[in-house]
């Protein structure tokens, strides 16, 4: 058996510059890598552990230090090297990151007793980071160690009541360092304050554009696979359908998709991925109507992971097939996300190991392709961007994600024909009323669930004995943890009263009000 193979991806053209945000172990790191390229500054995320000739030979136009959940004093606390300070690269220290910069360079930092979490006032006094900002700021803070002298020639440039020394700036070193975080939306004025660092301090030009990205993937993708064919299997999510549209951009008609449709879709989903890529976009698409032979395979199943296991497998059996049918093809597109690069620890180019149980919908691992990988350097949102701007349709741009194994974990108990159809008419009857009270955008997730199980009713004069629907909306920023979604009592009337009078086989609606955790986004 061959292995996937991923070639390293070329590093960024030289006018792209990136901004460095050395990870030192804070839960927003990735995020300040985000909010850096909202402000269209290409940046990527680093570990601590890296040299300075490393820094050096990517040249960057800015160095972020991140926060980190460590005193800069513990025997375990990550630290860099001191000679990245000596670069003469702008140098922004977020919260630890500042702690860490004081700590390196003749400023102390203690444990002062006072702690700040949360909101805090902090008068600004002068700087550059500040420049054209209002003098009293709301912040949003978390630390115990405060800095209690800034480096050797910087100056205090703001404080808050407890914490004389919020930030501190050395111009001419150009070193600078908050104690608040501007990443995260509580501390309003915190774009403002990285923008000024980007462009002010390190000139960095604002390029990073989605038609940027796309200009960039295009020719990439043209030097990696030249004349090749290339296949791509669609999912009916947004990022093998942006990834494949990226590369049909660059290379026509040398790539061929295949939709390997396991019937596990909700309502008029395959009609649509098949109508926007063949008929739009004139993409060349395999669809396989595989509904049957995946029920068959789920016949009597009831076990969530079995029921994973089955359709993954299942999924590349099919896959696989479709391929061979198209003879030697050497490349496969994969929607890798950077999200997924930096969580298996590979900035540099390794293959991505995606969590197991989210690889249904293209990766057959035992076929000797190499990877093609035109979303690896982009984050999710960047990604929705990217779609828009080639022209996907607003209703996959801004999909809610969708398990792999689709439908069939929301089945709670045996996958069958009827339930998919009965579960299918509610999801939508769900999803139409949210849309239509504008909620959509506003959910991580909304679905129904169908529990196998019956209960008693009446309607009209007969008893009715017939399956309930449960609802599932949350609120998350990344899927670790999500709350119940405080939908509006009247949607939920009318969303109730359509599902039970529009669907026979249902006669209760359910809400499910619990949280992640304990309990997950999906039921199985
Ligand atoms: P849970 O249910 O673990 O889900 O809170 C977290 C996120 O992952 C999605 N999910 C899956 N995605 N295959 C996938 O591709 C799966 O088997 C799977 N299980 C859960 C879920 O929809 C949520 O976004």
């Amino acid at each position: 058996m061959g292995e996937v193979v991923a070639l390293p991806q070329p590093e960024p053209p030289a006018e792209e510059r990136p901004v460095l945000v050395v990870d030192l172990g804070g839960q927003y790191s990735q995020l300040i890598a985000r909010r850096v390229r909202e402000c269209r500054v290409y940046s990527e995320l680093v570990g601590h552990g890296v040299t300075p000739e490393e820094v050096r030979a990517r040249n960057p136009l800015a160095l972020v230090l991140s926060g980190g959940p460590a005193s800069v004093y513990a025997e375990v606390a990550p630290r860099i090297d001191p000679k990245l300070y000596e670069l003469g690269v702008p140098t922004l220290g977020i919260c630890y990151g500042m702690q860490l910069m004081a700590r390196d360079l003749g400023g102390s930092v203690e444990r002062t007793g006072v702690s700040e979490f949360g909101k805090t006032q902090v008068r600004v006094h002068e700087g550059a980071l500040f420049s054209g900002l209002p003098e009293e700021q709301t912040t949003w803070m978390s630390h115990r160690d405060s800095v209690t002298a800034p480096p050797a020639g910087a100056r205090v440039v703001a404080g808050s009541e407890s914490t004389p020394i919020a930030a501190f700036e050395h111009a001419e070193r150009k070193l600078y360092g908050v104690q608040f975080h501007p990443e995260v939306v509580h501390t309003p004025c915190g774009t403002e304050v990285l923008k000024n660092f980007l462009y002010s301090v390190a000139d960095a030009p604002a390029t990073w554009t989605a038609a940027a990205v796309i200009e960039e993937q295009v020719e990439r993708i043209r030097a990696q696979v030249g004349s090749q064919r290339v296949l791509c299997a669609l999912s009916g999510g947004v990022d093998s359908a942006v990834a494949a549209l990226l590369v049909h951009k660059a290379l026509g008609d040398q790539l061929t998709c295949v939709f390997v449709d396991h019937g596990l879709l909700r309502k008029d989903e395959a009609a649509q991925v098949v109508e926007t890529f063949r008929g739009h976009f004139h993409v060349p698409l395999i669809h396989v109507d595989a509904e049957e032979r995946f029920l068959a395979r789920l016949e009597g199943v009831d076990d969530p992971e079995e029921k994973r296991t089955r359709i993954g497998e299942e999924f590349i059996r099919v896959f696989e097939a479709e391929s061979r049918k198209l003879g030697a093809v050497k490349y496969l597109v994969q929607g890798t996300l950077y999200s997924d690069v930096i969580e298996s620890g590979g900035t540099d180019g390794v293959a991505a190991k995606i969590k197991s149980h989210h690889n249904v919908g293209g990766l057959p691992e035992e076929m000797e392709m190499e990877l093609v990988e035109p979303l690896r350097l982009l984050f999710k949102d960047e990604v929705r961007r990217v779609g828009e701007e080639l022209g996907l349709p607003e209703r996959m741009v801004w999909r809610h994600p969708f398990p792999g194994p689709g439908l069939a974990i929301r089945i709670i108990g045996e996958v069958t024909h009827e339930r998919l159809e009965i579960l299918r008419e509610a999801d939508s009857i769900l999803l139409d009323e949210i849309r239509r009270a504008g909620l959509y955008r506003e959910l991580w997730q909304c679905f129904a669930v169908l529990p196998a199980i019956r209960s008693v009713g009446v309607q009209g004069d007969e008893r009715t004995y017939a399956y309930p629907i449960v609802i599932r909306a949350v609120t998350s920023e990344d899927a670790m943890t999500a709350d119940w979604a405080r939908l509006p009592y009247d949607l939920l009337e009318t969303i109730s009263s359509r599902i039970i009078n529009e669907i026979p086989a249902v006669n209760r609606v359910a809400l499910d009000i619990s949280s992640k955790p304990p309990s997950t986004i999906e039921w199985e």
